[in-house]
């Protein structure tokens, strides 16, 4: 074990995904292992106060080098730890390395998956298969087109019950990077790229979700601006991610990354519709509607289908913020 393969592991591991592209997670390299903190600095105050997404994201980075160790034949013993915010800096895990780890079949894939927000190609024989192909005990496909219309209508639903808060809407566009000129458009955050917005959509995204949300709302058109049945025409599928209600977020975070690498592995795409989860009235529809028992929790839900579209440069910050001393 070299400090040069834990730099590496890290590296990987900033593939994740992170709730608005915050990228909460940092390391510390001590001795042989890798310490995990959060960078509490980057919680978001009114989309997240509980930490919620902030644990899954935090989850997901320690699956990545649970993944990338592999690569190296290492196997990662992970435990929690508890302890304070020192500076801004939470710990949150200490990954172990031991020999004998083959390398997981997701590896693969770790540093290609990426959310995919723009539209779909139409579904084949194959991508149905490929969709159906992640069905288990944590996930439900679902893949009737009306199932799918109903849940995008539930979704929209969501999204605009979240979106009216004006507090929520300016840490969004905090977080949004809608031109080029951004200095922190390669960096993190959400770019306009990486939502599938040309020039001119992204001048529009800002205004509406901006200065002109409330006389657009006012007018009752910006339930029908921030719609977007269009991501949801052509999925192949949408999967419902759920775990035990009690299961500690930084978990579900673990098994989320897992799943959403299974579906780039499988060919296809996903775009993230936290509302769904998010929303009490629309997860507990949904379980209802999909037969989701009692004791398990939605906790997220992903659209998929083929991607119409190119492949774009992930916005990461660099390694040498990732690791601190
Ligand atoms: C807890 C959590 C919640 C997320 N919620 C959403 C969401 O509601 N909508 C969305 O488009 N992406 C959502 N994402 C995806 C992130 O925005 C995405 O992972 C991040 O921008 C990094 O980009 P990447 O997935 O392409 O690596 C979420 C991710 C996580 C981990």
């Amino acid at each position: 074990m070299t400090a040069e393969i834990l730099r590496q592991i890290v590296a990987s591991a900033t593939a994740a995904p992170s709730v608005h592209n915050v990228q909460p997670a940092r390391w510390r390299i001590e001795s042989a292992d890798l310490v995990l903190l959060e960078d509490t600095k980057r919680r978001l105050a009114v989309g997240d106060p509980r930490g919620n997404d902030a644990a899954i994201s935090l989850g997901a980075a320690a699956e990545g080098a649970v993944i990338a160790a592999s690569g190296f034949g290492l196997r990662a013993h992970v435990t929690r730890l508890s302890g304070d915010d020192r500076s801004g800096l939470r710990p949150v895990a200490r990954l172990v390395f031991s020999p004998g780890a083959s390398p997981d079949p997701l590896l693969a894939v770790l540093g290609k998956r990426a959310s995919w927000r723009g539209g779909f190609q139409p579904p084949s024989a194959q991508d149905h298969a490929a969709a159906c192909a992640l069905a288990g005990e944590d996930r439900t496909i679902i893949t009737d087109p009306a199932a799918i219309a109903a849940a995008a209508a539930l979704y929209d639903r969501a999204s605009y019950a979240i979106m009216r808060g004006g507090a929520f809407r300016a840490e969004l566009r905090h977080w949004m990077r809608l031109n080029r000129s951004h200095p922190r458009w390669s960096r993190d955050g959400l770019n306009a790229e990486a939502m599938r917005l040309s020039r001119i959509e992204a001048i529009g995204a800002g205004a509406v979700l901006g200065p002109l949300f409330a006389p657009l709302a006012a007018l009752r058109l910006a339930p029908a601006l921030l719609a977007e049945a269009k991501g949801f025409a052509n999925a192949a599928a949408l999967v419902l991610f759920h775990r035990a209600a009690s299961e500690d977020p930084f978990e579900s975070g673990r098994a989320f990354h897992r799943l959403w690498l299974e579906v780039d592995a499988g060919g296809l795409g996903g775009n993230v519709l936290a509302a769904l989860a998010d929303d009490p009235d629309a997860a507990a529809s949904l379980c209802r509607t999909h037969a989701i028992p009692p004791r398990r929790r939605l906790v997220s839900a992903l659209r998929i289908g083929r991607r119409d579209g190119a492949p774009f440069a992930r916005a990461r910050l660099p390694l040498t913020e990732v690791l601190v001393r």
